[in-house]
C-alpha cells in the first residue's frame, strides 16, 4: 500500500523546499492532490497523488540512478574531497532526506556504471557480500598477463595484503596482451588494484562495465538516468 504523509514532509524529503515553504506554495496553490488544489500542507496523502506547478512529484517513494562515473570525480559527499559525483546530479536532490549516496564506491579514476539510491535497504542488498551480486571490470594493466592468473584469481584463496581472509573466487578473462575483463562477488577496498598489485602488475584504467544485470548503453560518461526500484521482497 502507498505510504501516506503530510504534503509538506513530502516536498521536503524530496528536496523541492522547507516544510515552511510548502505551507506558502500550498496556499499559492501550487501544489495538487489528483486534480485538486491542496487544501492545508498537514493534508496526509500518498506522494504518487502530489502534483507541484504541474509536475508530479520526482520519486516519492526513493530513487535509484545509473551514472556513468567518468575519471576525476569522487564518490563522497565531502567537497574538501574534491569534484564529486553528486554534483553531476540534479541540485534539488542534494536536499532529499533521506539523501542520496552511491551503493559501493567507485576511485577517482574508475570509470563506468555507478548506481545510486535513497533507499538504505538497496544498498544493504547490493553491497552485502553474502547477496554476491557480480560486478564486472574492464581492466588494462602496465605489464603482459598470463594464463595463471585465472586459477589463482578463481581458486578463492588469494590473499590480499592486510586482509582477514582471501578474495572469494573471481572469473578472469583474458582479452590481450594488457587487457582483461574481471568479474568480481565482493567489493573489497580497491579490490582489483590490489589483485593485480599482488601478481606485481598495476593496474593503469579501470572501468566497470557492469553491476548485477545493469549495464551502461548508450548513457555518456557524467550522464545519468532513473532506473526503476526493484522489488527486494521478490528476490
Ligand atoms: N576496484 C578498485 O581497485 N577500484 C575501484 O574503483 C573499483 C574496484
Amino acid at each position: 500500500m502507498a505510504q501516506t504523509s503530510r504534503i509538506d514532509q513530502w516536498l521536503s524529503r524530496c528536496g523541492y523546499c522547507s516544510r515552511r515553504e510548502a505551507r506558502a506554495w500550498v496556499r499559492q496553490g501550487r501544489v495538487l492532490v489528483g486534480n485538486e488544489p491542496a487544501h492545508s500542507a498537514e493534508q496526509r496523502v500518498p506522494g504518487g497523488e502530489i502534483r507541484v506547478d504541474g509536475e508530479p512529484l520526482e520519486a516519492p517513494d526513493g530513487l535509484l540512478v545509473l551514472l556513468n562515473k567518468p575519471a576525476g570525480r569522487v564518490c563522497s559527499h565531502q567537497a574538501s574531497e574534491g569534484p564529486s559525483i553528486y554534483d553531476l546530479l540534479p541540485e534539488r536532490w542534494q536536499h532529499r532526506n533521506p539523501a542520496i549516496n552511491s551503493i559501493g564506491r567507485l576511485d577517482h579514476d574508475t570509470t563506468g556504471v555507478l548506481l545510486l539510491t535513497d533507499l538504505g535497504d538497496l544498498i544493504q542488498r547490493w553491497t552485502s557480500p553474502r547477496h554476491k551480486v557480480p560486478k564486472v571490470y574492464e581492466v588494462t594493466v602496465d605489464q603482459p598477463l598470463d594464463d595463471t592468473l585465472i586459477p589463482l584469481f578463481a581458486s578463492g584463496t588469494l590473499q590480499l595484503p592486510g586482509e582477514d581472509s582471501p578474495c572469494a573466487p573471481a572469473r578472469l578473462q583474458i582479452l590481450d596482451d594488457l587487457q582483461a575483463r574481471l568479474e568480481l562477488t565482493e567489493g573489497r577496498f580497491h579490490q582489483v588494484k590490489r589483485m593485480f598489485g599482488v601478481t606485481g602488475r598495476t593496474v593503469t584504467r579501470l572501468h566497470r562495465s557492469r553491476f548485477g544485470e545493469i549495464e551502461l548503453g548508450d548513457l555518456e560518461p557524467g550522464k545519468w538516468r532513473l532506473l526503476e526500484v526493484p522489488d527486494l521482497t521478490r528476490s
